[in-house]
């Protein structure tokens, strides 16, 4: 998996590339790229952004700005990258992201990134330029940045080899070996802490008990805690 990542805070990501599940997806193969937008901004004195035609407050992710970036990387009319590969831009308006978009953007061998700042893009870049919006929740960022990081995170830690063991992110919450349900609850050594206990099944080393409790403990929680849409 590639992922390439249009900002313009590329030093934002040295910290989330040094953790463990990143580093290890990386030595497996996957490559993490940065543009700066500000690299690339056909405009004098580094400008990137702009005020909104109409009036209102902020500033926008000016289209020449980003048409130029994406040219540079992909030496393309950008109009036409989406046919190649996913661009996606990251927006608090964007279709939400959960566990079936992370495994369709995990299955992408390419991915693009588009992070907004301030008021976000000017709305010809998400027309002519994305194929997707993303939104990792119904609240507004400083800007998109966070929100890549959070897409990265979930898309690698669902490659192989990015997680120490594989089968920890194939029963986990919200996948399908759970019917798409959160996941039951986990608990390790002590088994007694204040008078807290361990439920006894799981001490049980009956692996068929155990299995029926977790997915009763699962299902319990889906309907505590209905997914959007369900409820
Ligand atoms: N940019 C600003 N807010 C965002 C959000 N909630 N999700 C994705 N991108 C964003």
């Amino acid at each position: 998996m590639e992922i390439d990542i249009f900002t313009l805070f590329p030093e934002w990501f040295e910290w989330f590339e040094r953790q463990r599940h990143v580093r290890n997806a990386i030595a497996a193969g996957s490559r993490l790229g940065y543009v700066s937008f500000r690299d690339h901004t056909p405009l004098s004195a580094g400008q990137v952004d702009d005020t909104p035609f109409g009036g209102g407050a902020g500033m926008l992710l000016r289209v020449d700005v980003v048409e130029s970036a994406l040219r540079a990387r992909y030496g393309m009319d950008p109009v036409r990258l989406r046919e190649h590969r996913r661009v996606v831009a990251l927006t608090p308006a964007g279709r939400l992201l959960d566990d079936a978009l992370v495994d369709e953007l995990a299955a992408e061998p390419h991915l693009t990134l588009l992070c907004g700042r301030y008021e976000g893009f000017d709305e010809r870049i998400l027309e002519h330029f994305a194929s997707d919006e993303v939104s990792i929740g119904r609240y507004v960022l400083a800007g998109g940045e966070v929100a890549a990081m959070v897409v990265c995170d979930a898309v690698l830690r669902k490659l192989p080899g990015a997680l120490g063991d594989a089968s920890s992110s194939a029963e986990e919450s919200f996948s399908a070996a759970l019917g798409g349900h959160p996941e039951y609850p986990h608990y390790t050594r002590p088994a007694e802490h204040r008078g807290w206990r361990v439920p006894e099944v799981l001490l049980s080393g009956h692996h068929e008990r155990i299995g029926q409790w977790r997915r009763e403990r699962s299902r319990e929680r889906a309907r505590r805690r209905p997914a959007p849409g369900q409820d």
